[in-house]
């Protein structure tokens, strides 16, 4: 593969960094897996950066008895099996700030005693209340939770800026369709004011994803071509190995489209196709975002089937591991319809985008992990190197990596040296771990760190969440009607006849997933 690397030079480089205010952190689900595996890491990463104010404490709350001694302990484990270069100086500095309570989220009682606790830990670390609320919890935890915050009086402060300093982080999926994410919000606003609920999509916080704006709207070359007149199609892909692992009761009443297509696809594909907003800033993101999302053509029920398809894993081979299929695994019904894969064409009915589609693909246990966005540029009007047999050039394609490897790349045509007509498809590569030479942060540490600076820009808004249930929602109820189940694909395949017939009518093919 050909290289063609940029070099930095220090003046090269912007950076703003605004440091935590002080404020507590009380997280339910402390003992769960989402602390355990991201959340404890990313806190820590911002204390090993100087970023996390002093005065910050964390109170975890969890159905299981511990100590707060046990928590530190089992918080250091998550952090040494979670990070790499962890210092026992900064482990134990930072253990000393972190606390726990345990009871059950449905007893007023729990609540009172996180009260108690919180206002001897305010005195004890010179903290004013001010407090960010994490759901870190099964969803169906979301309601009874942010009721009892609301009667225990714990998500109000006294005081002209309270909304600014009692903040709640609602985790994905905020919902299961348009009817329980208008309850769910409800319920939230009858005790936090818009301004002051952060729901989290973690894609949104990839070094990548963020990429993409800056991409996209500083520079002034991509712009021009960034509509139908030079783009053909786009494909969004969020291929996943894995399979539902130990997360299966939940999985199985969710499914690829809630789990994946409703929130991380959906946030990708705004970002890409979405106007240019007029500044830096969290609404006039926002703004644009929806309304992109409001422009997505609904999916006529007429046509379903020729829009979007889904599929289940069954058993296959992974790495060269023979794997169950998804009835088989732990926690699923064994009859389950629930999919785990889901495909789809996608129209924008906007200036921009009018007939230009845009396929995405989502799946577990598929033949590697494979995140990207791939702009497919419209083949040269006319080859003038016909008489060389070069009728049909490859189109440009540009391809945003977002994982495993991050990065960006463009092919484009090239001379080959010899021959005087002999031309290949070259690849100008940019490589995030090799030029910028450091590990990618993980995605929780930019959106822990954005919620203590009070910044929304990377958090979605109601009317965001709204609109991509609206689109969702007929399709979801069309398939709970649906007697068929779901096309059945060998874990480890790349894909099934179904998907490919989605694109292939259109006389169109899929890229191949990366190869790791
Ligand atoms: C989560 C989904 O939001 O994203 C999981 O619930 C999925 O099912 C995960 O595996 C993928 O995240 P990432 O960062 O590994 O691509």
């Amino acid at each position: 593969m050909e290289k063609i690397q940029p070099s930095l030079s220090p003046q090269d480089i912007v950076c703003a960094e605004a440091a935590a205010q002080p404020n507590a952190m009380v997280v339910f689900g402390a003992s769960g897996d989402l602390t355990r595996r991201k959340l404890l890491v990313s806190i820590f990463r911002i204390f090993t950066q100087d970023l996390l104010d002093e005065k910050f404490y964390l109170l975890g709350c969890g159905r299981k008895k511990l100590t707060d001694e046990d928590f530190r302990k089992t918080a250091q484990q998550a952090i040494r099996g979670n990070a790499s270069d962890v210092s026992a100086k900064d482990l134990n500095a930072f253990a000393e700030k972190l606390y726990y309570v345990d009871g059950d989220y449905n007893d007023a009682a729990f609540y009172e005693s996180i009260k108690a606790r919180l206002v001897q830990l305010d005195k004890k670390h010179k903290i004013d209340g001010c407090r960010i609320f994490y759901l870190a919890v099964p969803p169906f935890l979301y309601s009874p939770i942010v009721e009892h915050l609301g009667l225990s009086t714990l998500s109000c402060i006294n005081g002209p800026d309270s909304k600014q300093r009692v903040r709640l982080i609602v985790e994905k999926p905020f919902g299961r369709d348009l009817q329980s994410a208008a309850e769910l919000n409800d319920k939230i606003r009858r005790c936090f004011d818009e301004s002051q609920i952060y729901r989290i999509d973690h894609y949104l916080g990839k070094e990548t994803v963020q990429n993409i704006l800056m991409f996209r709207f500083a520079n002034a070359i991509f712009e021009p071509v960034w509509n139908r007149n030079y783009i053909d199609h786009v494909q969004i892909t969020i291929a996943e190995s894995i399979g539902v692992e130990h997360r299966g009761s939940y999985y199985d009443k969710s499914g690829a489209l809630r789990d994946i297509f409703q929130n991380h696809m959906l946030q990708m594909l705004a970002l890409v196709a979405m106007e240019p907003p007029a500044s830096f800033e969290a609404d006039r993101i926002r703004d644009e975002k929806v309304k992109l999302l409001r422009s997505i053509r609904p999916f006529n029920s007429n046509e379903l089937n020729s829009l979007i398809v889904r599929g289940q894993y069954g058993p296959g081979l992974i790495n060269g591991k023979q794997v169950v299929g998804y009835r088989a695994e732990p926690e699923i019904n064994p009859q389950s319809k629930t999919e785990t894969f889901v495909a789809a064409k996608l129209f924008m009915d906007n200036w921009r985008w009018k007939g230009v589609p845009f396929y995405l693909r989502t799946g577990k246990r598929l033949a590697s992990k494979d995140t990207e966005i791939a702009i497919i540029f419209k083949k040269v009007p006319h080859s003038m190197f016909i008489s060389a047999g070069l009728e049909d050039m490859p189109a440009n394609v540009l391809v945003l990596q977002i994982q495993p490897e991050e990065g960006i790349s463009l092919s484009f045509q090239a001379k080959r040296p010899g021959s005087k007509i002999c031309m290949s498809t070259l690849n100008m590569n940019f490589n995030y771990k090799s030029i910028f030479l450091v590990d990618m942060p993980e995605a929780y540490q930019r959106l822990l760190l954005d919620c203590m600076v009070g910044d929304r820009t990377l958090f979605n808004r109601y009317d965001g969440v709204e609109v991509s249930w609206q689109l969702l929602t007929p399709v979801l109820e069309a398939w709970q009607n649906e007697t068929l189940a779901p096309c059945e694909y060998a874990a480890g395949s790349e894909s099934f006849p179904e998907v490919d017939k989605l694109i292939e009518s259109d006389g169109r093919k899929w890229r191949k997933l990366a190869e790791i």
